[in-house]
Parts: C-alpha cells; structure tokens; sequence
C-alpha cells in the first residue's frame, strides 16, 4: 500500500486584518501519495496559494497564522513530521531538500544579484554534503536535464539574461537539485507563452515519473489537469467542494461549481458560440456564515443551501462532494443522488 507524502488534516489559515478575520483556508484536508501528482483547482481567490504557504510554512506572519489542522510530512525513510511543530530552522532544513517548491513569476525565487550557476551551487551546497567543485557540476547537469541549451554558458549568466521560460526551467532545476520527495508548484506556468507552456509541463512530468517526485500543482486550468494529474482536488472559497481521481472529476463532476468550471473549458469538439463562464464572483472568505459558499452561483440551489452548510461526504472509493443534492438525508426523492446535477 501506497502511503502519502503529505497528509494535510483539518488545515485552517486565517488572515488578521483590520477589516477583521479572514478564513482563507477553512478546514481543507487532502493528502499526496508517493509519485503522484495531485492538482488543486478553482477560481482565484479559493485559497490555493495560502494552502501551499501554510504546507511550506511561508504564510506571512502577520497577518497570517495556522490556526487549526495536521501537516504531516513523511520522509522517504518513513518517519513522519508535522511541520506544524517543527522549528523554523528544522522547516528551513526541509524546505529545498526534501520538499520544493517553483512559483509563477521565477524572479520572486531568482536573485537577480547572483549568476545562476551560483544559486544552484549554493542550495546544493546548503543541503548536501557536496564539495563546490562536485555542486558546479550537478548545477551544470541539472541545468542539462531541464532542457537549458549551452548549459555551462547559463551557469555562468544573470537571471536577468534570460528569458521567462528559460528562468522557470532553472526554478525547476534548482527545485529539483536536490532530489526532494514532493515538489510544489503553485501556478508554475500561468506567465509563459503556450509552447513554453507545454515544454515546461511536460517536463516536470518527466521529472515525477522518472525519479517518483510526488507533485501538488496548483493551477485554475483544467486543461493542464486533465494533462498532469492523478487526482484532483477541488477548492472554493476556502474549502474543499469536490476531490477524486482526474477521470472522474473532468467526466463525471458532481459538484456544481466543478460542473460549471468544467463547462467553462474551451472545447475542440463543441461549436459553442460563447464560452460559458459561471455568473458572479467568488464570495469573500468569511463573509457566507451559514449555507453551501456556492449558493448564491449555484443553479440548483433550494432552501437547504442557505440554511445549513453541506458536509464533503463520499460519493464513492477516492471521491467526494460537498453538496446536499448528494446527501443522503435528503431521501432520492426531489434531489436524486446520481443524476441531478449533472449532464452539464
Ligand atoms: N496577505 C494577505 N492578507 C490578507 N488576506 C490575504 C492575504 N493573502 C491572501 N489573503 C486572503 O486569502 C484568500 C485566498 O488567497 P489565495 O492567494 O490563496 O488565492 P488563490 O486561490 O491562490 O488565488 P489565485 O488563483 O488568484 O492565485 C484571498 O481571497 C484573500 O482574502
Ligand atoms: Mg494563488
């Protein structure tokens, strides 16, 4: 049996502002196994970048905090860490060895002062025990492995002299330096052209398969889930509405709000005139007490929706849904368990 990487429980990341408290990550669980690549999807502003921040323990303090949930981390011999209760330095040891992480703009992670070569070289030697020579020479190979041409040439350049997507390929490159066992990459290439796109994606895919990285990639693209993932996990305003395996979430959503984002995708086969978005707006964390968040969007809302707040509940193995059309309680009758909602 395949155990998980990373195993979040209950995880809630409140941001204290003057405006008041924020629930941006509302009790989300999910979990990663070894080799996979799980997505997190859903509109902006649902709370996936505060769920990678609170895993890599970089939510900014204040206003950040974790306030509730499990982190536990599992290394590749098998002991397990809440990274809830490690220290800051222990965190600092994990994070750019046993875990990394790529973000969408690669200077926020590049320092522009320092030539490339050197801000691989400097991790590797941070994490490992290699000498400079040996470090000059992974960066050099690991920069080889990521597709950069003139390899040697680069190592010795500014981030500043390359372009977008050769920057994100040395993101990866050092990302990956080091081996780590779970690789997370929130929106990695959302501010590159299509074809870089795709390069890079296919890529890092290469990179799960052939050294079993497990991958949480955070996108709002269905698309590159549909291309990428294993599983997927479904995030609104907050919270977890829908989780399961990649073939089931794009085939047989369930949830509304996944109905919805998946009738927004652009299809080849379909002569739709427009491109169906879902109306209205994601609602502020917090701002919805009582009731489903995606109520007011919602084109199967009834009375229950706003009064009570769904549970995620499982539908089947590896899949579930939060929303009261699959609640049992509700008997079949009017809201039938299998077929409401969908057909979208
Ligand atoms: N520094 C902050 N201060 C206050 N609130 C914040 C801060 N960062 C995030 N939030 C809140 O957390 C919520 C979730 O933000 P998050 O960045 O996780 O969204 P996202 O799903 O990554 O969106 P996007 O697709 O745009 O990247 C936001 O709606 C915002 O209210
Ligand atoms: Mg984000």
């Amino acid at each position: 049996m395949t155990e998980p990487v990373l195993n979040v429980e209950g995880l809630r990341t409140h941001f204290f502002t003057d405006a008041g408290e924020i629930p941006a990550v509302d009790d989300v669980s999910f979990y990663i196994n070894e080799g996979e690549v799980l997505g997190i999807v859903g509109e902006s502003g649902c709370g996936k970048s505060v769920t990678s921040l609170s895993v890599m323990g970089l939510v900014p303090n204040p206003p950040g905090k974790i306030i509730g949930g499990t982190i536990d981390f599992r290394h590749s011999g098998g002991k397990v860490e809440d990274l809830r209760r490690v220290s800051g330095r222990r965190m600092r040891q994990i994070r750019g060895n046993q875990m990394a992480m790529i973000f969408q703009e690669p200077m926020t992670s590049l320092d522009p002062l320092y030539k490339i070569g050197y801000q691989i070289t400097e991790g590797l030697r941070r994490h490992t025990k290699m000498n400079k020579k040996e470090a000059h020479r992974k960066a050099v190979d690991m920069l080889k492995i990521v597709g950069i041409p003139r390899a040697e040439q680069v190592a010795t350049e500014y981030p500043h002299q390359l372009s977008g997507g050769m920057r994100q390929r040395v993101m990866i490159a050092m990302a990956m330096a080091c081996d780590p066992e779970l690789l997370i990459a929130d929106e990695p290439t959302t501010a590159l052209d299509v074809t870089i796109q795709a390069q890079i994606l296919e890529l890092m895919k290469k990179l799960n398969k052939e050294k079993g990285t497990a991958l949480m990639l955070i996108t709002h693209d269905l698309g590159v889930v549909a291309e990428m993932c294993d599983r997927v996990v479904v995030m609104y305003a907050g919270k977890v509405v829908e989780e399961g395996d990649v073939r089931t979430i794009l085939k047989h959503p369930k949830h509304p709000y996944t109905q919805g984002l998946i009738r927004s995708l652009p299809k080849m086969s379909e002569r739709e005139e427009r491109l169906y978005s879902i109306p209205g707006t994601v609602p502020k964390p917090g701002s919805i007490k009582d009731g489903c968040r995606f109520a007011a969007r919602c084109p199967h809302t009834f009375d229950r929706c706003v009064e009570e707040t769904p549970e995620l509940l499982p539908l089947a193995e590896g899949h579930a849904c939060r929303c009261f059309l699959y609640d049992s309680l509700e008997g079949g009758g009017a809201h039938d368990r299998s077929t409401t909602a969908e057909g979208h």
